[in-house]
This record gives C-alpha cells, sequence and structure tokens, in this order.
C-alpha cells in the first residue's frame, strides 16, 4: 500500500501556525495530497474554540497534514476526525497504556490531554474539497506553564525520551493506515473502534450542559457526531461541541 500522508515532508524552523502555514501554501499551488508541515517551533499554534496550543519549541510535534477527501460528503465529516483521532490513539497505545479519545477528538493519557487535533474543512458542492488537519502531540515536553487544564507528554508519562523526528514518520504512517480505512469506506470498522476507545464511555460520571449539571453515561456518538449521554432518568441526550462539559 503507498503510504499518502508523510511521503512528502516540509520542516520549517519557526512559524505561527502550521494550519495557517500550510493554507497560505495552498493559496498558491496545488500541493500533492498528504503533505506534511512541521514546524520546529510554533509560536503562535491555534486550538479548538479559538484557544491557543502551548508547544517548547523542538521537544514536541507540532505539524499540519493537507488532504483531499473529496469521497467524503460534508455530513460524514466527522468521519474524518474519527479516523485521525484513531490513528493517533494507535501510535500512542504502542507505547503506554490508558490511551482514550475524549469526544469529540483530544488524545487522552489517563487524565491527561496529550494531543489536540485542529481539522478545519473546505467545502465544494457538498463534499470536503480540502482539509488541513493540524495536529500538536506533546512529546518529551517536561512543564507546561500555560492555562490548558490538564496537559501531559508521553516522555511524563514513560520516562523515555523521544527522537521526535522518528516518531513523525511512525505516527503519519497510523493515520496514513486510518485515513485509508477512510477512503474504502469502512465506516463501521471506524465508528467501532472510535466508540470503543471514548474517554468515560460507559461509567457514569459529572457533566453540565445550559440547564444543568447532571450524573450521565456516555453512550457514543450518532451519525453526525453528536455526543449521546444518557441520564439518570433515562433520556439520550445529544450534544454538539462545545454543548455539554466534562466536570
Ligand atoms: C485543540 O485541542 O484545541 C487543538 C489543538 C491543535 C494544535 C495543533 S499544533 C499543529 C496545528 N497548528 C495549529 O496552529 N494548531 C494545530
Amino acid at each position: 500500500m503507498n503510504e499518502i500522508i508523510g511521503s512528502n515532508i516540509e520542516r520549517i524552523q519557526e512559524l505561527g501556525s502550521t494550519n495557517n502555514y500550510a493554507a497560505t501554501q495552498l493559496l498558491t499551488k496545488r500541493l500533492p495530497e498528504g503533505a506534511v508541515f512541521v514546524a520546529d517551533s510554533q509560536v503562535d499554534g491555534r486550538g479548538q474554540a479559538s484557544n491557543t496550543w502551548e508547544s517548547e519549541p523542538n521537544k514536541n510535534l507540532t505539524f499540519s497534514i493537507l488532504l483531499y477527501p473529496d469521497f467524503l460528503e460534508i455530513s460524514r465529516q466527522f468521519e474524518l476526525s474519527k479516523a485521525i483521532s484513531l490513528g493517533v490513539a494507535d501510535f500512542l497505545k504502542e507505547r503506554t497504556d490508558q490511551v482514550s479519545i475524549k469526544w469529540p477528538n483530544d488524545i487522552y493519557i489517563g487524565k491527561g490531554k496529550v494531543a489536540g487535533i485542529l481539522i478545519e474543512n473546505s467545502v465544494k458542492i457538498n463534499k470536503i474539497s480540502s482539509s488541513i488537519v493540524g495536529i500538536g502531540l506533546n512529546i518529551n515536553q517536561k512543564i507546561f506553564t500555560g492555562n490548558a487544564p490538564n496537559p501531559v507528554s508521553l516522555s511524563q508519562i514513560t520516562n523515555e525520551d523521544y527522537d521526535i523526528e522518528e516518531l513523525l514518520s511512525y505516527l503519519c504512517a497510523k493515520i496514513d493506515m486510518r485515513y485509508h480505512q477512510l477512503r474504502k469506506g469502512e465506516f463501521g470498522q471506524i465508528d467501532g473502534d472510535y466508540t470503543k476507545i471514548l474517554y468515560q464511555l460507559g461509567c457514569w460520571s459529572h457533566y453540565s450542559d445550559d440547564k444543568d449539571d447532571f450524573e450521565g453515561c456516555i453512550l457514543g456518538v450518532d451519525q453526525i457526531g453528536r455526543l449521546m449521554i444518557e441520564t439518570k432518568a433515562g433520556k439520550i441526550n445529544k450534544y454538539n461541541f462545545k454543548e455539554v462539559i466534562f466536570k
């Protein structure tokens, strides 16, 4: 199987955000699918919902992958998010235990967030014409000074120091494998694997929404990626991003 992701890697010493860099490159030229832009130092990393992404220079992986998932209807865009999250989780599972995906696409080890994913899609006639998949994965950083609530690095968990460049190629291979599944339309496999690894799946835990603090049990996600939480009263609530808080 030919690898799409990672066969073409551009390394940039310092930039603001790899997602912005990839978007700017795309404006001026047609780039090959799977092109990767990786920064040694990303000084203005962006997170979900206008958050920032902290990363100490030369310690972590901060990169963006350019994809053309034009086989995906916009209604299925969450499948791409699942496939990418699973690729990152597959990679981590080979190095440590307790890896999970906190809905929608934060990657956790135990109770700490080890990776974040920011996917920015362009749409043409109901299909995803291009997608910039930004991934920040904490590898060797030991101290976090930003205001993210619970960051952790792989090295803090395993007490090892890693060769960042080597890890990037393993990680790309894992994401590539999941992207091929997606291309082949293996949604059942992707959905099943994603559900199984969801953070707090099937456990009674505390959540809050715009109405209440409540105890609930995550059942999975629906077809469009909304999180389904059962309440003690037996009701099944469905949430879009940012509509529910994990307490
Ligand atoms: C989040 O969890 O809020 C998403 C974080 C995404 C961070 C990555 S780092 C590489 C890429 N470039 C960015 O500016 N953000 C993403």
